[in-house]
């Protein structure tokens, strides 16, 4: 999460050897983030929204999930961005301004940089210190690269802190990639709300290169949330040591089990913290009394059929007008632009 602010002040000599990153930290605030907790909590089934697993901590146990054999997705999306780069950036073309929802590592985005060679690269993430690690090692790479780093939380509809002037008159065009299948995590009308703030984020002429995981069977989507290594168990149950720090809190993190399991109608994934035994803490200044076996929700992660997420997208005024998978057809990406 975003603590208060922190200005980043490069110097002119570090702007030229390393590129030149900005951070605006738009602090999603923390008394939201205690009274949503809160609610969250007390709430029948308890749940915690997922954007709370990403403190820095959280963030780092999510690379080591993406690294994970039984992970498919990440090296699937790679793989569709790496074998069909041609075809995507002949679609997404050269010089817009390139907005990334949830970019953590900034990994994905290198495959798409040379090719598209943006005006300006805009990451947004809700795990400020993260993000601006992201960036900067980004910044050592690509020195030609102008980057603003936006520390928000992209559910509430962003506003961007940051535009290019307009080129001739015209405003410079924005392309935005949300990948790492993130978007499953609303929930399907939320999903559309979301899709809709993007359209009106981007604008006229605005696209958005969108990573989905589809639905597929049972056995191959619990495996991918309940590795051997039990780093999925790790980065569910990081979510009590975040909140314990963030909310002055005294939750015992041990008396909680990861579970993760495929709701084949619903058509998603669940992860819950199930209590191993009758907890009582106190989080925020409030106290909780979780009986044994009692969950807390900490996660979906809906899939989608390409008609399934075609008729999502059109519905709020987006064309899909290009989609590529692998050939599992676990997961596609799409394009698509504002009708
Ligand atoms: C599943 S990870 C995906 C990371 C990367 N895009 C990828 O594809 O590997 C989700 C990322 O989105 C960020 N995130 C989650 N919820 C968010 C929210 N509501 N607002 C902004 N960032 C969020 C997390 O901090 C994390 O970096």
């Amino acid at each position: 999460m975003c603590e208060p602010l922190l200005s980043v002040n490069r110097s002119p000599k570090d702007e030229e050897q390393e590129g030149r990153v900005s951070l605006h930290d738009l602090k999603p605030q923390l008394a939201d983030m205690r009274e949503e907790v809160l609610a969250g909590l007390a709430a029948q089934p308890r749940r915690i929204a997922p954007k709370y697993f990403y403190d820095k901590r959280g963030s780092e146990l999510f690379d080591a999930i993406t690294r994970l054999p039984e992970y498919y997705p990440t090296r699937t999306e790679v793989g569709i961005l790496e074998s069909r780069l041609d075809a995507i950036a002949g679609m997404l073309g050269r010089g817009n301004v390139l907005l990334e929802y949830g970019s953590g590592s900034s990994r994905k985005i290198r495959l798409l940089l040379e090719s598209l060679r943006p005006l300006a690269y805009l990451p947004v993430d809700i795990s400020r210190e993260h993000l601006l690690g992201a960036a900067e090692a980004l910044a050592v790479d690509y020195t030609w690269l102008e980057i603003h780093a936006i520390c928000a939380d992209y559910a509430d509809g962003l506003e961007l802190p940051w535009r290019p002037p307009p080129r001739a008159g015209v405003d410079v065009p924005i392309t935005a990639f949300f990948p790492g299948s993130s978007i499953g995590n609303f929930e399907r009308p939320a999903a559309a709300r979301f899709l809709a703030g993007v359209r009106r984020t981007l604008g006229r002429n605005g696209q958005l290169l969108v990573g989905v995981d589809r639905r597929k069977e049972t056995a191959a989507l619990e495996a991918a949330y309940n590795d051997s290594e039990g780093v999925t168990a790790a980065f569910n149950r990081n979510v009590l040591v975040h909140l314990n720090r963030a909310l002055a809190g005294d939750i015992d993190v041990d008396a909680f089990a990861h579970r993760a399991h495929y709701d084949e109608r619903e058509g998603r994934i669940e992860m819950h913290l199930v209590a191993q035994r009758a907890v009582s803490f106190t989080l925020g200044g409030e106290s909780f009394d979780v009986e044994a076996g009692e969950s807390i929700h900490t996660e979906n992660s809906y899939k989608y059929a390409p008609e399934e997420f075609r008729e999502l997208a059109a519905g709020v005024g987006f064309d899909s007008v290009a989609e590529w998978s692998d050939p599992q057809a676990q997961l596609s990406v799409f394009l698509l632009r504002a009708q």
